[in-house]
């Protein structure tokens, strides 16, 4: 029987799974990085960090579930979307990637958009907005405020090609991370030479792009070696992570939505066509699946959220509580302790400025309503309704383009949580539910490189093969109400707050 590899290049760490023909998951490893700020909004990480990571969880998963090289078929690569690595004529990273939830490109999108002859047209371009985490600000910010960088610039790359590059030695990409650059002809899913034109870009800076289950290349002597696999091993095009999580959790229908809690939160919805919100406020991208589409909303600090208060605020005495056999089984059992509502105390989640609905890199994270009667539970409790919210914001603008939600799975480490879950199906009024593989992207990916290899027809039989929802969470009608009556009040705290972000933003400058 053939072995998939999935490998996801995350924004906490790389997580690499091996996966045999049914879907059942033989080996896992995870290895973490860092994560640079060097200013408020900026988010940097090395790419070497990533390589060194996932080289060393590939080795442990090979060691782990003891395989031979030619167990191996194929490989999928997921990985944060937008990332910018920046390479020379010699391949080599110009300097360190700017990440998704980086928030430096303001007047580049302004600029795109300028280019582009208006925000519609730039719209009927690539299906989308110009927004600061998106790939294509980053290289016009590189080009200039970073000038010296950019003129040695002859690729870019997404995060997880750049693992490619290193693995096949191919500069590729698929139509799923590529709609993330801004610089993809979404509905025709293909670089958009009239937007490339217009920005002054060089199309050779990109790779060539694929279909997710397409073969993009070999391995190399040089990785099959140190890897302990085989050169006839293939790499699939793989998926951005929102793609490929949605595949891992079988989001390959319309109708059948998913919630995600990683560092970032997603709502995904699969679309057979092109749909757009005219207002630019979810994306439309390629789905992983051949010829199909979706829509999604972002919270840029999801789970994030969470591990900033918890690294800041609880790390020291995080251990510390009966049986709670991990930090955030405490964070979890402390919120538990207080009421749905959290007694009037509410967070807004945009540590890191905010992508759905607002598009405002200058939002920043609040708790609001603290009274000397709140504690530290009452803290962690708002931080996972603020994310919810938010989540149902998402939520409410796919819904109210006509996409049917009939049922909505929950994935992502925040999901693991029981509490954060029941809290999602009380902020969303509708049962969530879960399904029997927890790994997300990384598992996504593994079902993509067996399409690859030919072990199923394609990724719908791929999911049907192997997913099957193992569990829900219905609302509980009291926690709903409590919800319902105080989502207008999270919705109006942004809109009150909106002209103060952008004054404190210009007092930093
Ligand atoms: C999606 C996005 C994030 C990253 C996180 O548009 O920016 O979900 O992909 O990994």
């Amino acid at each position: 029987m053939s072995i998939f590899l999935g490998i996801d290049v995350g924004t906490s760490g790389t997580k690499v799974l091996a996966v045999d023909e049914s879907g059942k998951i033989l080996a896992s490893a995870m290895e973490t990085y860092p994560c640079y700020h060097p200013k408020p909004a900026w988010s940097e990480q090395d790419p070497e960090d990533w390589w060194r990571a996932t080289m060393s969880a590939i080795q442990s998963v090979v060691k782990k579930a003891r395989l031979k090289p030619s167990d191996v078929a194929a490989i999928g690569l997921s990985g944060q979307m937008h990332g910018s690595v920046f390479l020379d004529k010699r391949d080599r990273v110009i300097r360190r990637a700017l990440l998704w939830n980086d928030q430096r490109t303001a007047a580049e999108c302004e600029e795109i958009e300028r280019r582009a002859g208006g925000r519609r047209k730039l719209i009927k371009l690539v299906a989308n907005p110009a927004l600061t985490g998106f790939t294509a600000p980053k290289v016009l910010w590189l080009r200039n405020h970073e000038p010296r960088h950019f003129d040695k610039l002859r690729k870019v790359l997404l995060p997880k090609d750049e693992i490619r590059r290193r693995l096949t030695g191919e500069f590729a990409s698929d139509v799923s991370d590529a709609s993330g650059t801004l610089l993809l002809d979404v509905a025709n899913r293909r670089w958009s030479s009239s937007l490339l034109a217009k920005l002054e870009l060089d199309a050779d800076l990109l790779p060539h792009c694929y279909e997710s289950e397409d073969v993009t290349g070999h391995l190399t002597r040089e990785a099959a070696e140190t890897l302990g696999l085989s050169t006839d091993c293939v790499v699939v095009g793989g998926a951005g992570d929102c793609a490929a999580g949605a595949v891992g959790n079988g989001i390959v229908n319309r109708g059948v939505i998913s919630t995600s809690i990683g560092t970032s939160g997603v709502i995904f919805a699969h679309s057979d066509k092109v749909e757009i919100d005219p207002q630019g406020r979810v994306h439309t991208f390629c789905h992983a699946v051949r010829g199909r589409w979706h829509m999604m909303g972002v919270t840029l600090s999801a789970g994030g959220s969470l591990q900033w208060f918890q690294n800041e605020l609880c790390a020291t005495d995080a251990h510390a509580v009966d049986g709670a056999s991990d930090a955030y089984d405490k964070l979890n059992k402390e919120a538990e302790g207080v009421p749905a509502g959290s007694e009037g105390l509410f967070f807004l989640p945009y540590l890191s400025g905010e992508r759905t609905p607002h598009a405002d890199p200058n939002a920043r994270g609040c708790f609001i309503g603290l009274s000397l009667a709140h504690g530290r539970g009452h803290m962690l409790r708002s931080i996972m309704e603020g994310v919810a919210y938010s989540l149902r914001d998402c939520l409410e603008i796919i819904r109210g383009m006509g996409v049917p939600v009939r049922e909505i799975r929950a994935s992502g480490g925040g999901s693991k949580s029981r509490l954060w879950r029941q809290i999602q199906a009380d902020a969303f009024g509708q049962k969530v539910s879960t399904i029997n593989a927890e790994e997300g992207p990384a598992f996504g990916v593994a079902l993509l490189a067996a399409v690859g290899a030919g072990a199923y027809k394609d990724v719908r039989e791929a999911c049907a093969a192997t997913i099957r929802v193992v569990d829900s969470t219905p609302p509980q009608r009291a926690a709903q109400k409590t919800y319902d009556r105080a989502f207008p009040e999270y919705r109006q705290l942004y809109r009150s707050l909106a002209d103060d972000f952008q004054r404190i933003a210009a007092l930093q400058e």
